[in-house]
């Protein structure tokens, strides 16, 4: 669109450059400045907003206005059909609520999605692989909190091969082959942290997994 600046928060910036689709999917959408920026941009020709509850529902209805976009007051994939969307994203939300919304429906995922939760994604990478999907991209970027962006396609997922499971699904196996320098930080902070703590058994179990990761930078 001529004359288009509009921009967005790093992390939602990350999601965007994920998502080029005929139609596009945003389930949770409340200001629906994603959906916005991919219209406008004109990375989606047309997209689907859902959002459960009503003031969010009335917020994107007002920000999507005059664009190519249905906005749906409904609870995640129950108000969208099997093959309405090429691609789905949900951000900004607990990773376990998002593998709720994904399970509920599953004939109804679109082949390609982009999720960005607002905690850990492991519940999502364990959740992907039972469900038939590869991780294709993951990211970590910085914000208010530290977020990590997983995209995924459906099909066979070889991101695992080659590394020890656990720390792998704990803080991403695409990450670690990376290197990603984010992850390091965060994998140092989290050391420092946890060995603050009194040793027992949880705290034990998860700085085995860290260590493990960390072995992975060669630290
Ligand atoms: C914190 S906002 C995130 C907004 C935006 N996606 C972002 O990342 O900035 C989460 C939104 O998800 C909506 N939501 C939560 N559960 C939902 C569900 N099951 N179906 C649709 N929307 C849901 C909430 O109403 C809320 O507006």
């Amino acid at each position: 669109m001529a004359g288009f600046t509009f921009s967005l928060e790093p992390r939602l910036m990350a999601v965007a450059q994920e998502i080029r689709a005929p139609t596009h999917a945003d389930i949770g959408a409340d200001h629906a400045l994603l959906p916005r920026y991919l219209l406008l941009s004109g990375r989606v020709e047309r997209a689907i907003v859902v959002e459960k509850n009503k003031g969010p529902w009335e917020n994107s209805r007002r920000a999507l206005a005059g664009l190519n976009a249905e906005v749906r007051l409904g609870d995640g994939l129950s108000v969208l059909q099997a093959g309405e969307a090429d691609s789905l994203s949900l951000c900004g939300m607990g990773a376990r609520l998002m593998v709720r919304i994904l399970s509920a429906h599953p004939a109804r995922l679109p082949p390609r999605l982009v999720l960005q939760p607002n905690d850990s994604p492991e519940p999502l990478r364990r959740w992907a692989l039972s469900a038939g999907f590869a991780l294709q991209n993951e990211q970590m970027v910085e914000g208010f909190w530290r977020y990590g962006i997983l995209t995924l396609q459906r099909g066979v997922c070889t991101a695992y091969a080659g590394l020890p499971l656990e720390p792998a699904l704990r803080y991403g196996p695409l990450l670690l082959k990376a290197q990603h320098p984010l992850l390091r930080t965060h994998l140092q902070e989290r050391q420092r942290y946890m060995q603050k703590l009194a040793p027992v058994e949880k705290v034990r179990a998860e700085l085995e997994v860290l260590e493990q990761a960390l072995e992975l930078f060669g630290a």
